[in-house]
């Protein structure tokens, strides 16, 4: 096996700085301007009747069409039926594309390159299928709430990861001919009541954490946004004419459309004079009360919708598909949604599932360097999570159950797996190498558990926490999890093994963080490996962490409390009015909450060191003030400073850390104590060094006041770390 993993080891030292453009130069964009997509936007405009355009902008109704949206097409311009198809980790309703990791497990590897390559496959996949729009990626919810059933689908509760997230796989899928779809937008943040609770965002929180990644979707040329189904300040989202009109189209000056998640439209012209511009999937799922169609027309013609409203929606919709390039020889979907099959994807991806499956587990705990395991003589493998469900990794829709190993959350963020390699199927595969025996007890029964283990030199332990979307409940979990404790007696199954095994190591597959007390400091759970959620190639992954031909290299994105009560976020059972600055590390910062394990941690199997931190760069006060275009005024984008660093692996093994940028800003901007605003991942061999470069633009020290973006004057502290609680440089910029 280790014969085909990509080596990650340079004898040279890497450095990239994760927020500046990747040198794609040699892959041949598929993107043009959107001045460019406009101008031939304009000339097909003007060919179509009303029956054309109304038919651009309204899906064909639920299952009506092979993809899960569908539009009219329009022979006279070349303009194809749409094909639009979840979803943001691999194409859902189709045997044979690729379960790549999930975007929460995305994030957990800080690795650009990884999370560009993972968008450029997906779209490539979707490409192959014709597929013209690929649902994701996800910025929404962003995990304000640690037990939002949809959080695993994006890329964890701070804005400035997720934000290059969304950017690296935006550009990779439209590189790749496909178009994107940002969702949900905004403030969807929880599966209990969506379609009818309000989110009541004040508009500081609104720009400063939730609006915050989208704006980088709008930067990255994103074709399309998804309104959610949720409520803001008492209007429907994709009714809103503050966060579609306002806030996206004239503020971040997005040129794409704005399509509703599906039955998320509630009025005819209400939607259409908020900014809304694509109807999606044209009725509701009883495949009646369609909204446009007919009677958008009919609102033309009696004047309650402009003419001109409606042209730009169709502009807007085509301008995206030429900006793309999809007017060229694009494939014609041959897949039907509703009757499952096997398809061929043209293309090996599953090298990307591998690294990230590894390279996104964090290694939480390791007593007196338990791992790598070395050829051990015996171990024992615990847990229904250690194995494929017995009926079969897709034997529940959208994989709606949870009884074997995880891989990925549950509901429309889903793929079927083309197959799953379990932990226990990798370990075996080792285990016959190495002249190890296996004893295993694949049930969470405690005392079997117990058994298994007693007399082996080493007993992993698989457990899990799942949660998805709430037109499932699983396990009595509707959507959102209950709470964050471990599914199907984990604790119990940990503390029985542990209890008879002195060598007892934790995997945990899961959608976010759980609560591990019971067990965490017990002195026979040498090593607690943080799996995440990484696809089909999740027990390839583990084994290349547990025995070491890869040291591990992930760091959380989010925090892993002590109590639930910490996070201080709740689902809300009606409208939520509890938005602040102080979500995940932001308030255990602010309140002085110990936490189990904070964001950005992670150990490896060597040591870095960081030194020589340097500042360049003299920003100045103010607000940004630049020519408006897409992402907002030109100058926020621009970088005003750079904070770099040395960094060397002084331990034994080759490896790769993720330095990361906090900064503190002046206390008259009434900030977080302290803020994510730069990430690098360094492979370097043992020994080597490598320079760790953060640009900090402009928009990474402003502050969202009066309606404007402002670098506030004072000091700002620029802290240099290996997690947000393991600071080892600290340097100090003057405004
Ligand atoms: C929602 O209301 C809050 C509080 O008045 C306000 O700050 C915010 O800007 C409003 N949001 C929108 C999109 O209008
Ligand atoms: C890292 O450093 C610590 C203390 O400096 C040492 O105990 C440990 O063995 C080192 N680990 C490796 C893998 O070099």
């Amino acid at each position: 096996m280790r014969g085909y993993i990509v080596p990650v080891l340079a004898s040279v030292a890497l450095s990239r700085a994760s927020t500046l453009p990747s040198d794609h130069s040699s892959s041949k964009r598929a993107v043009i301007s959107w001045d460019d997509a406009y101008s031939k936007a304009t000339t097909a405009l003007a060919k179509l009747s009303i029956g054309d355009k109304v038919g651009i902008v309204s899906g064909t109704g639920w299952q009506a069409g092979n993809c899960v949206g569908n539009t009219k097409a329009v022979g006279s311009i070349g303009y194809p039926s749409l094909c639009l198809q979840d979803g943001p980790l691999g194409i859902r309703y189709v045997m044979g594309a690729t379960a790549f990791s999930a975007g929460i497990h995305a994030a957990s590897t800080w690795d650009v390159d990884l999370i560009r390559e993972r968008g450029s496959f997906l779209g490539q996949e979707a490409k192959q299928l014709g597929i013209h729009v690929q649902l994701g990626p996800v910025a929404g919810p962003l995990g304000k709430i640690p037990t939002g059933g949809r959080n695993w689908e994006g890329f964890g509760p701070d804005p400035y990861l997720t934000g290059i997230a969304m950017q690296e796989t935006i550009e990779g899928m439209q590189e790749a001919g496909v178009q994107a779809c940002a969702k949900h937008y905004i403030g969807n943040e929880q599966e209990l009541n969506r379609e009818t609770m309000g989110s009541n965002v004040p508009d500081r929180v609104m720009h400063e954490l939730y609006l915050w990644p989208f704006a980088d979707a709008v930067k990255a040329n994103v074709a399309s946004v998804m309104c959610s189904y949720n409520k803001i300040n008492g209007t429907y989202a994709c009714e809103n004419g503050g966060i579609i009109n306002k806030l996206l189209k004239e503020e971040l000056g997005f040129r794409g459309y704005m399509m509703s998640d599906w039955n998320a439209q509630h009025t005819t012209t209400g939607s259409a004079n908020a900014g809304m511009d694509m109807t999606m999937p044209g009725s509701d799922f009883n495949k009646k009360n369609v909204l446009w169609g007919a009677a958008l027309q009919s609102a033309v013609q009696s004047g309650q919708v402009q003419q001109s409203r409606v042209d730009d929606m169709v502009k807007r919709v085509l301008a995206a598909w030429y900006l793309v390039g999809q007017d060229k020889g694009y494939p014609t979907a041959t897949f039907n949604s509703w009757k499952i099959g096997s398809q061929n994807v043209g293309g090996n991806h599953k090298t990307n599932v591998r690294s990230m499956a590894r390279d996104g587990i964090v290694l939480l705990k390791n007593t007196a360097n338990a791992l790598p395991l070395s050829k051990p003589k015996s171990i024992a493998v615990i847990g229904s999570d250690a194995i494929v469900a017995p009926k079969g990794a897709n034997a529940c829709a959208d994989r709606g159950c949870n009884d074997g190993t995880l891989a990925m959350g549950w509901g429309s963020g889903t793929a079927e797996f083309p197959y799953l390699v379990a932990p226990l199927d990798a370990i075996k595969t080792q285990a016959q190498k190495d002249g190890t025996s296996v004893t295993t007890s694949t049930n969470d029964n405690a005392q079997q558990g117990a058994s298994a283990a007693q007399n082996a030199d080493y007993a992993i332990v698989c457990v899990n926490s799942d949660s998805g979307e709430g037109y499932i409940t699983v396990e009595s979990n509707a959507g959102d999890r209950k709470n964050l404790n471990l599914w199907h007696n984990g604790d119990a199954l940990v503390q029985a093994v542990a209890q008879v095994n002195k060598k007892t190591i934790v995997v945990v597959h899961s959608v976010g963080p759980v609560i591990m007390e019971s067990w965490i400091d017990n002195p026979n759970v040498v090593a607690v490996v943080w799996a995440g959620l990484p696809g089909q190639e999740s027990g390839n992954g583990l084994v290349d962490i547990l025995y070491g031909s890869t040291s591990p290299s992930g760091k959380l994105p989010y925090t892993i409390a002590k109590t639930q009560q910490d996070y201080g976020t709740n689902i809300a059972s009606g409208d939520d009015s509890t938005w602040d600055l102080f979500i995940d590390y932001r308030r255990f910062d602010q309140q002085k909450i110990e936490p189990r394990f904070e964001f950005g941690f992670g150990l490896s199997y060597t040591n870095f060191t960081y030194s020589d931190i340097a500042i360049t760069g003299k920003p100045t006060s103010g607000p940004a003030s630049g020519t408006r275009g897409v992402g907002g005024p030109a100058d926020l984008w621009e970088t005003v400073a750079t904070v770099t660093a040395k960094i060397t692996n002084s331990g034994g093994v080759a490896g790769a850390e993720v330095p990361q940028l906090y900064v503190g800003y002046p206390s008259s901007a009434q900030t977080p104590p302290q803020q994510l605003r730069g990430f690098n991942k360094l492979k370097l061999d043992a020994g080597a060094s490598g320079t760790a470069t953060f640009p900090l633009r402009r928009r990474d020290l402003s502050v969202w006041q009066n309606g404007q973006w402002v670098v506030p004057s004072g000091d700002f502290t620029v802290s240099v770390g290996a997690s947000s609680r393991d600071i080892r440089l600290t340097g100090k910029i003057t405004v």
